[in-house]
């Protein structure tokens, strides 16, 4: 009797598909490094530490602010009794940033932060302003220390880019929003009603057209993804396609997907998430000067806290301010006046999402 089994068509098929599983979870496996724990990290970025010289630690929560593409373009000089925040340039945006605006503002974000975590952990501060220098000074001195619900807030605070619920904001927190103590030259202007809506997101679909017709703006973007978390993990950077709701995946295919999408696809993508947002406001200043971003960097920061307080999500679509031909349109569309738009953000209720990365401390100190 021959003992010899022969393998059926479908056994043959059963092994192929199991063979082709384990390649494919090998290969996720060595692609995603599922022992690299990407919340773990998180937890450590957005956590206090014990840092060995007092004033790292107000570093650190400036670390924590806002930035454009989450490239994180500051370094720090820990001097007697003061900070000085200077830009890192070597993580400029020429593209999507050709004048460094937003990098100045990313500046004014830090030093916002790091103001709060300073009155909270007993200093006072005075800010010199880069006028004249190519860097923002912050003299410290011993006071009282002053804990606030802003203070509170740094760690939680996001650009969540999610859909949101649609639920209204509340009318005494909005009133709270635009009571916000403002910055010398700095304004807000709220869009609370559908027709003021529909005019700032009119803008925002012609930013995106523009954008994503462009090769530039779309190859300095795919630089700055961080499409899986081996990625994040190893840079530290960047947008990690979780932190936007989107899977990971290996950076071929991140690629392949970013540079193929239509620009109209993506201000419909858009679109549809600003219509789930009660609210958007737009931030600008008198001015267009280093001094004058890092002023808007303080007030966004400053409202994204409160806001982060009072359990609101926030996001930006700053497309048809980053166009420069669109700015000056969207500028007279929304009545500024002379007033230069810097920055737009819609907010609302959300789910958090997940929290992006910072370097340590020790990479941004000079
Ligand atoms: C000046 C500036 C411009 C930004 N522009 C955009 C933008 O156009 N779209 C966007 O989704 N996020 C934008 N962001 C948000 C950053 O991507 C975000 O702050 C960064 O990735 C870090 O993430 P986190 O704020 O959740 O900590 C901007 C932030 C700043 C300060």
């Amino acid at each position: 009797m021959n003992n010899k089994r022969k393998i059926s068509r479908r056994d043959f098929l059963k092994l192929l598909a199991a063979g082709s599983a384990t390649a494919l979870g090998g290969y996720l496996l060595s692609e995603f490094a599922p022992w690299l724990d990407y919340e773990e990290q998180a937890t450590e970025t957005w956590t206090a530490q014990n840092f060995s010289a007092p004033l790292m630690t107000l570093v650190h929560s400036a670390t924590l602010a806002a930035n454009g593409h989450n490239t994180q373009p500051w370094k720090f000089a820990i001097k007697d009794n003061a900070i000085e925040i200077h830009p890192d340039t070597s993580r400029r945006l020429p593209v999507v940033d050709p004048s460094d605006r937003e990098m100045w503002i990313s500046l004014g974000c830090a030093l916002e932060n790091m103001l709060v975590a300073a009155r909270a952990s007993g200093y006072n501060a005075e800010v010199t302003y880069p006028e004249q220098a190519d860097f923002i000074h912050v003299q410290l001195s011993a006071d009282t220390p002053q804990a606030s619900p802003l203070f509170d807030a740094i760690p939680l605070r996001q650009n969540t880019r999610s859909a949101y619920d649609g639920r209204l904001v509340k009318n005494e927190d909005l009133e709270q929003l635009q009571a916000l103590q403002l910055e010398p030259g700095v304004t807000l202007q709220f869009a609370t009603n559908p027709t003021a809506m529909e005019t700032f997101l009119e803008y925002v679909n012609l930013g995106n057209l523009a954008q994503y017709a462009d090769t530039a703006f779309v190859d300095e973007l795919i630089a700055w993804l961080r499409f899986n978390k081996k990625e994040a993990l190893s840079s530290l950077d960047g947008l990690y396609s979780a932190c936007s709701g989107n899977p990971q995946v290996p950076r071929w295919l991140g690629q392949m997907f970013v540079a193929g999408t239509k620009p109209q696809q993506q201000a419909d993508a858009d679109a549809a998430k600003f219509r789930t947002s009660p609210i958007a406001v737009a931030v600008s200043s008198e001015s267009d000067n280093k001094t004058s971003w890092v002023r808007t960097g303080q007030v966004y920061e400053r409202l994204a806290l409160t806001m982060t307080s009072l359990e609101i999500k926030s996001a930006f679509l700053n497309q048809p301010i980053e166009v420069s031909s669109l700015r000056g349109q969207f500028q007279s569309a929304i009545g500024l006046g002379s007033s230069l738009p810097q920055l737009l953000v819609r907010f609302g209720y959300a789910d958090a999402m997940p929290r992006s990365l910072r370097r340590p401390v020790e990479e941004v100190l000079i």
